[in-house]
């Protein structure tokens, strides 16, 4: 469970280091970290000062909470997130979420690297989260209820608000960027999946598979703010092609449609 105080001395030590008040927030996938370096009069400030934060130790990202202009907007971006494949609680991985909540936060864009499921997506298709399906036999919720932080029994009907979505299909169709939609799994990692384990997602109705944007979607449903998730789709899952999947290739695929998908969270945050 997550304490009031906790958030609140890690929002106590923000604020004084900026009199910046970020009204959207957004989590940076791996590979997908530079948005973070287009904002402008930006603040950084290391995971690792601020009080109650865990530190992550994954490849590819940085662990800093930049907070900066960008559209006419102030927001609050994590380059670098926590994944509870690294051990950390989901305590852990989602406090950051309250803290953003608490900085005033409205509206949130989670993004992330992810295996294709969908035979019919293609590595480096972005795609759009509809809804997600959580395979870990665990919940960010689970636990006694902070009553001060939301409800006991979460409502999880629309997770990823229609109305944001809207706004982002109309923001990529603007752009001329193809823009899949789907379900994606929440899977734990660190290993990918088996070929089997694949079969058995796509038979569950899964377009997308990956290792976080669960956690952090239902904390904010939680907290009340507004949601949207955006996959960047790198590989195709396990046993659809016959390839190992490596991380490299995850990063490779991340790095050559960041410009499009830089374009596409620029225009969202406008709009
Ligand atoms: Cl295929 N699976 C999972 N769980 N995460 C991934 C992935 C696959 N590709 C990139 N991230």
């Amino acid at each position: 469970m997550h304490k009031t105080i906790d958030i609140q001395s890690a929002v106590s030590y923000i604020e004084n280091l900026t009199s910046k008040k970020p009204t959207i927030g957004i989590i940076l996938g791996s590979g997908l970290g530079a948005f973070a370096d287009t904002l402008q009069n930006a603040v950084h400030i290391p995971y690792d000062d601020i009080p109650y934060f865990a530190k992550s130790a994954a490849v590819g990202h940085a662990n800093e909470l930049v907070i900066g202009d960008i559209a006419g907007k102030t927001i609050v971006a994590m380059k670098g997130r926590f994944h509870y494949y690294e051990g950390f609680s989901l305590d852990q991985v989602t406090f950051p979420v309250r803290v953003m909540k608490m900085l005033g936060v409205e509206k949130l864009i989670i993004t992330n690297a992810c295996g294709a499921v969908n035979t019919n997506f293609a590595p480096g298709d972005l795609m759009l989260i509809t809804d997600h399906i959580n395979l870990t036999a665990n919940n960010p919720l689970m636990g006694p209820n902070n009553p001060e932080l939301g409800v006991r029994f979460l409502d999880v009907s629309e997770v990823y608000s229609k109305k944001l979505r809207g706004i982002v299909s109309d923001v990529a169709k603007g752009l001329g960027i193809t823009l899949q939609q789907g379900v994606y799994a929440w899977w734990t990692g660190p290993t990918y999946e088996t070929p089997a384990e694949i079969r058995m997602i796509r038979t569950l109705g899964a377009d997308a598979v990956g290792m976080s944007t669960v956690p952090e979607a239902l904390i904010a449903r939680h907290s009340g703010v507004e949601t949207i998730g955006i996959s960047c789709l790198t590989n195709m899952a396990c046993g659809i092609l016959d390839q190992p999947l490596s991380h490299d290739e995850v990063i490779e695929t991340a790095e050559r449609v960041k410009s499009t998908f830089l374009k596409l969270i620029t225009e969202t945050i406008a709009k």
